[in-house]
């Protein structure tokens, strides 16, 4: 996988070389970055033999440092839509719970 390469880059090459990631998982989103041209998450993008990448941080995005890029802007909409179901009425079995 890419990350796995990054990760090899900053313990062997460049120690000062700054990513973010976190369980490697494919769910958080913290390793996403530009591979290619194209903006998706490391740490599921393998890398096939003979290959070269390119890999910048993602675009339209302020940089903090090598990879990592500023996400005040993203979480901030993130919490105006508010991305989850919400009920009107209580559920129906929480309701009969609370009567007894
Ligand atoms: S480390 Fe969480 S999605 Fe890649």
């Amino acid at each position: 996988m890419v990350l796995d390469a990054l990760i090899k880059i900053k313990n062997k090459i460049n120690p000062f070389l700054t990513i973010r990631r976190s369980y490697r998982e494919g769910i958080c989103g913290s390793c996403a970055m530009n591979i290619d041209s194209c903006n998706g998450l490391t740490c599921l993008t393998k890398i096939s033999s003979n290959y070269e990448l390119t890999i910048t941080p993602l675009p339209h995005m302020f940089v903090i440092k090598d990879m990592v890029v500023d996400m005040t802007n993203f979480y901030n909409q993130y919490k105006s839509i508010e991305p989850c179901l919400k009920r009107k009425t209580p559920a129906p079995l929480l309701e009969r719970r609370y009567r007894k």
